[in-house]
């Protein structure tokens, strides 16, 4: 069976990884990089080199772009003069949700289906189905491309407004942030009393899995408006914290992250909802009306 045709502009680290999965899969794949020089493996393995923009977005119907951010894919396309009419444009570069609402009005003004997408791994994820790629826009355009699509990683389709796929990416960025902060906090704190980071490291990652379980547990208590404190209330882990804090602090450990989580409950507690459960402080992190 033949496979698809797909463009790849932007041979960065992350644009040269999606380029060598469309590669392996069978996909005649087109590139073009603003630094020629980086198409040359993926040239030695199969792949064509487009001297010009407008050359690499008419050799395929699907087109993806990965590039520094937004402005460089305007600077990039701005000058095709209608080359991108019918053709379906994927831009997995990283930017705010407006920008991609932004964009996507553009393409459809040049005649174009897009696809706004978040990329949540790194370039040696690409190709892995465990990968999750985001995408948000033209649902009709993901269907058409999901088998090709595919080839970079599990395609989550986020439903037509093109900016969501760029709101989950920033949210979960910010929550891998706040795990890696509570992670390495926590592995500063066992390692004062001599304890190997990769000895902790399995203990961690178990308690990362039992944690997961009240994620989905406490959607439901959100989305319902409801937080019965019937695992454990605020009160209690307001106890707990302190001696997270007292035990940091004897070490030296840095304590402002588990300060901002004993501020938090504190608040909770002052505001009569000690009795509920933890997922009580969304109300803390949403915005004030
Ligand atoms: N790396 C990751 O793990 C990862 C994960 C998720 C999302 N992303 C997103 O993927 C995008 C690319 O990231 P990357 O890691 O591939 O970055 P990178 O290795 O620094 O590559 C940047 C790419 O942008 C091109 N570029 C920059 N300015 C340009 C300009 N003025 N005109 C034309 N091309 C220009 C570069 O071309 P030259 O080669 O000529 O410099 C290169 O192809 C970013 O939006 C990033 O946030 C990356």
């Amino acid at each position: 069976m033949s496979r698809e045709s797909v463009t790849v502009l932007g041979l960065g680290q992350m644009g040269s990884a999606l380029a060598a999965a469309f590669l392996a899969a069978g996909h005649p794949t087109t590139v073009w990089n603003r630094t020629p020089a980086k198409a040359d493996d993926l040239v030695a393995d199969g792949a064509r080199r487009a001297g010009t923009v407008a050359d690499a977005v008419a050799a395929s119907e699907l087109v993806v772009v990965c590039v520094l951010d937004y402005g460089v894919v305007r600077e990039l396309l701005e000058p095709l003069a209608g080359g991108l009419a019918g053709r379906t444009l994927v831009n997995v570069t990283s930017g705010s949700p407006e920008q991609a609402r932004e964009m996507a009005r553009w393409a459809a003004g040049q005649g174009a289906r897009y696809l706004d997408g978040g990329i949540m791994t790194t370039p040696p994820g690409v190709g892995d189905t465990a990968s999750m790629f985001l995408y948000s826009g033209s649902t009709e355009a993901l269907e058409a491309h999901r088998a090709t699509l595919a080839v970079l990683g599990d395609p989550i389709d986020l439903g037509e407004d093109p900016g969501i796929a760029s709101l989950y990416d920033a949210g979960l960025l910010g929550m891998m942030w706040s795990v890696f902060g509570g992670w390495l906090h926590a592995t500063a704190l066992v390692g004062a009393d001599g304890v190997a980071a990769g000895a902790f490291a399995p203990v961690a990652l178990r308690w990362l899995s039992t944690v997961g379980l009240f994620v989905e547990r406490y959607a439901g208590q959100i989305d319902a408006g409801r937080y019965p404190g019937d695992d454990a209330t605020i009160d209690v882990q307001l106890a707990t914290v302190d001696h997270l804090l007292h035990a940091g602090a004897l070490r030296g450990v840095d304590g402002r992250l588990p300060e901002l989580h004993r501020e938090l409950m504190a608040k909770a507690v002052a505001d009569g909802h000690g009795g509920d459960s933890y997922a009580r402080l969304i109300e803390a992190f949403r915005p004030t009306r």
